[in-house]
């Protein structure tokens, strides 16, 4: 593996078991040295996460002590039951959290039976009792899409320019439907980002993101910026191809 620090945080460039591992352990790592009352962890949505989770239930990655004691969740949500396959957490718990055994008590899921705007109140009010006010995660796990999105914040989103500090939000992305997402507020609230972004597809983005004019109404992730030294980027050399 290669490393190197950026302006969006430190990027480290490796094969995907590699990077899967590295996943598994800066999240361990985090949870030995965390200090919060309940460590919690969000992971988020996308291909990669779920092929991540099989590996790690296979592999038995995730110690018991992190299994048993932390809280799970998920950077963003879209607004669908958990049953379907396009729930976020949904596909967590039936790929990761169930598989290894995670008690129930420490799931906690958006609450997409209400409406967005009450299930983003309510999952505010969630992460305030067991993080704190206005905190964000422990441990938070991002991908990137294509076009250089990350979380639910895609280009142009509001968010990008006014969260209302509100580490939460519940927001309508225009043809894609309601998302309840962190925001830019609750990543800068994070102890720590972790952003797999592999394969080939994500190439050009990576190289705007990263090597681009700063403009985070374009390329969204960008915004780590605001949260670089405690955001890990980990890279599949297809996806490096153009830094
Ligand atoms: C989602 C995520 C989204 C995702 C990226 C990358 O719910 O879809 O919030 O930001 O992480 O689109 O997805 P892949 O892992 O499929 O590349």
């Amino acid at each position: 593996m290669t490393e190197q620090s950026t302006d969006y945080g430190r990027l480290i460039v490796g094969s995907k078991e590699q990077l899967f591992i590295k996943a598994a352990e800066l999240a361990v790592e985090a949870y030995a040295r965390s200090k919060a009352k309940s460590f919690t962890w969000a992971f988020t949505g996308g291909s990669t996460p779920q092929d991540w989770y099989r590996w790690a239930a296979t592999t038995q990655a995730l110690p018991e002590n992190v299994l048993a004691n932390a809280h799970f969740t998920v950077s963003d949500e879209r607004h669908v039951p958990l049953a379907s396959d396009q729930s976020n957490f949904g596909n967590a718990e039936r790929l990761l959290l169930t598989p290894a055994g995670v008690p129930a008590a420490h799931w906690h899921p958006w609450a997409v039976d209400s409406s967005p705007e009450q299930a983003a109140e309510a999952y505010r009010q969630t992460m305030a009792s067991l993080a704190g006010p206005g905190k964000g995660y422990e441990v938070c796990f991002l991908g990137m899409g294509d076009d250089a999105h990350t979380a639910s914040f895609f280009p142009g989103s509001p968010l990008l320019q006014d969260d209302g500090n509100l580490p939460f939000a519940a927001l309508e992305v225009p043809g894609k439907g309601w998302r309840l997402t962190i925001t830019p507020a609750g990543l800068r609230a994070c102890g720590l980002i972790v952003v797999m972004t592999l394969g080939a597809g994500k190439a050009e983005a990576l190289h705007r993101v990263m090597r681009g004019p700063f403009d985070p109404m374009q390329a969204p992730a960008q915004i780590l910026s605001t949260c670089s030294d405690r955001v890990v980027w980990l890279v599949d050399e297809a996806a490096a191809a153009r830094l």
